[in-house]
């Protein structure tokens, strides 16, 4: 075995460990026995790095024969099952669809004219592109239809919550691999990349009823590269409307020159651009954190920083 393969890994989940010891007890522990255990590991550097992932490994685990119960079953199941773990690492990717991010887009929505025509790039199962169609709670004041979607944020600063959703005329989507919710193994997929934890219960509830939101009215997703693929979306546009290209929690996955052509890109098209990412991954919002994520993403407006975020929704601390 590769040692420096092994302990690259191993160092990467210890990291796993202690980020997720209280979002997500049962990884941080299930990480922690990976990070100890050779067979494990070996398996793991066996694998393109990008799969040998914590949040990959354990997702995958889990849609296969749910969570385990301890490193020892992990292990027993990695030694058993090996094949089919790999086939089903090197063909899913983390695709976490979390539709509570559209609590900070909306106030960004508002401040665009609309009707507004959303092109949101690295859209998973487009849950972000119905931020009209869900029900929020700001600091307990209620905004937007009531329905099965009750997103709660609370809020510091001056947000400039509105009093209604914007109009959305249009909802196009892109992704590497776009997720279908009337899919069983798509939505099954989605279900199991909610980490295991306090708020599991509250997200699942809210993935499901986003979920059936966007079959009832299904939006218009392309496949392929983000840069590739916007001139098409963006052919889709309708008439009258204002488009708006919108990411949330995407640049990480791509290399520094392919988000510095994406960021070019988009700054030289006359639509609106809305972006909740990592600190730095748009130019002039912070000083990026190692990998991209840190404790919050920061919400920008054609560039400008207007908030910063809880990662998957809940929070929004407006700046000055
Ligand atoms: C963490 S998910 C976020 C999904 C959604 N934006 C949200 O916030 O709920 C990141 C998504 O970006 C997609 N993605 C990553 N790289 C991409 C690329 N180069 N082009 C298009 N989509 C990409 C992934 O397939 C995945 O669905």
């Amino acid at each position: 075995m590769d040692d420096d393969a092994r302990d690259r890994i191993a160092e990467g989940y210890r990291a796993f460990s202690r980020e997720t010891a209280v979002e997500a007890p049962a990884y941080s522990a299930l990480a922690a026995a990976v990070a100890g255990d050779r067979e494990v590991l070996a398996f793991l550097a066996g694998l393109p790095a990008e799969r040998s992932t914590p949040p990959l490994v354990l997702a995958v685990l889990r849609f296969l024969g749910g969570i385990p119960a301890d490193g020892a079953e992990l292990r027993d199941r990695v030694l058993a099952d090996g094949h089919r773990l790999r086939q089903t690492l090197l063909t899913r990717t983390i695709q976490t669809n979390e539709p509570a991010r559209c609590a900070a887009l909306l106030p960004a929505l508002a401040m665009v004219e609309g009707p507004l025509a959303l092109v949101e790039v690295g859209t998973s199962a487009g849950l972000c592109l119905y931020p009209d169609r869900y029900g929020y709670e700001y600091d307990g004041r209620a905004v937007g239809p009531p329905g099965p979607v009750l997103i709660r944020c609370t809020t510091s600063g001056a947000v400039p919550v509105p009093a209604a959703p914007p109009e959305v005329v249009a909802r196009i989507g892109v992704d590497l691999d776009p997720l279908d919710v009337t899919d069983p193994g798509d939505v099954a997929w989605l279900r199991c990349l909610v980490w295991p934890g306090p708020v599991e219960v509250e997200r699942l509830q809210r993935l499901e009823a986003a979920a059936a939101v966007a079959a009832a009215d299904p939006p218009t997703l392309l496949t392929g590269d983000l840069l590739e693929q916007l001139p098409a979306a963006l052919a889709l546009v309708p008439d009258g409307a204002t488009p708006v290209v919108l990411h949330t929690a995407v640049l990480p996955y791509l290399d520094a020159d392919h988000r510095a052509a994406f960021v070019d890109r988009v700054r030289g098209l006359p639509v609106c651009w809305i972006a909740q990412e990592g600190a730095g991954m748009v130019p002039g919002t912070g000083e990026p954190y190692p990998g991209g994520w840190g404790p919050h993403l920061v919400l920008s407006l054609d560039g400008r920083p207007l908030a910063r975020t809880a990662p998957h929704g809940g929070r929004i601390d407006w700046l000055g």
